[in-house]
């Protein structure tokens, strides 16, 4: 009788030990938004400041890093903010890792590309500036699913805007659009 409720005891340890060991490696942690903005940092290729060159640096917490904040609660990067540091480079699909991303505003900057649709990931955003920077391109029509968004800025950019009024078709909620 002991020995049975001892088994099942092991038993149901081990299962528990391999389902929160599967869990955890397979849950995206502060660790993971670390390699995130480091693959950020590898598609910045001008940082006349050398800001993010000797700051973003493993040496200290992803959360210590100018221009990055994090919750609290969760111990996630929350906010992004490299407005106005001249840097020139392009936005990396990877960005769309950072999964407790509420604020991004890199305004004023160099940044050219596309927008990768990755970004739809960020489901969390409810700030998104990306003005007065090079990006080319239509406007996307994915900013439409980023249901928590709210003010949204791609003004002085060279995108063309044939999709926008579908767009602030698909987003009601936004109340604050800035884009040409
Ligand atoms: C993040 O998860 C990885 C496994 O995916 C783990 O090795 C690492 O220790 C975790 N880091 C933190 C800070 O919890
Ligand atoms: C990075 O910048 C932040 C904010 O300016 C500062 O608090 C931190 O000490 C800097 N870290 C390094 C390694 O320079
Ligand atoms: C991050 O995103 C990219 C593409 O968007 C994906 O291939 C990669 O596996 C992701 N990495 C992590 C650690 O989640
Ligand atoms: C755009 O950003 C540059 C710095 O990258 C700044 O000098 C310029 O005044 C900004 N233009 C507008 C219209 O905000």
């Amino acid at each position: 009788m002991a020995k049975t409720d001892f088994l099942t005891c092991l038993i149901f340890l081990l299962l528990s030990a391999t389902f929160w060991g599967n869990l955890s490696a397979n849950s995206p942690n502060i660790t993971t938004d670390q390699s995130t903005l480091l693959v950020f940092k590898s598609h910045i290729t001008q940082d006349p400041h050398n800001l993010l060159a000797t700051n973003w640096s493993t040496c200290t917490s992803v959360c210590n890093w100018i221009g990055v904040t994090c919750g609290s609660r969760h111990h996630r990067v929350t906010a992004l903010d490299l407005s106005s540091l001249d840097l020139t480079g392009t936005i990396p699909s990877q960005l769309g890792n950072l999964s407790f991303l509420s604020w991004l505003n890199i305004r004023d900057n160099s940044f050219h590309g596309s927008l990768p649709i990755e970004l739809t990931r960020l489901y969390r955003l409810k700030y998104l500036n990306f003005g007065n920077n090079s990006f080319h391109g239509e406007i996307p029509p994915w900013f439409g699913y980023l249901a928590k968004l709210q003010s949204l800025f791609l003004d002085n950019n060279y995108l063309s805007g044939s999709t926008l009024l579908s767009i602030l078709n698909l987003f009601s909620q936004v109340t604050n659009v800035f884009i040409v």
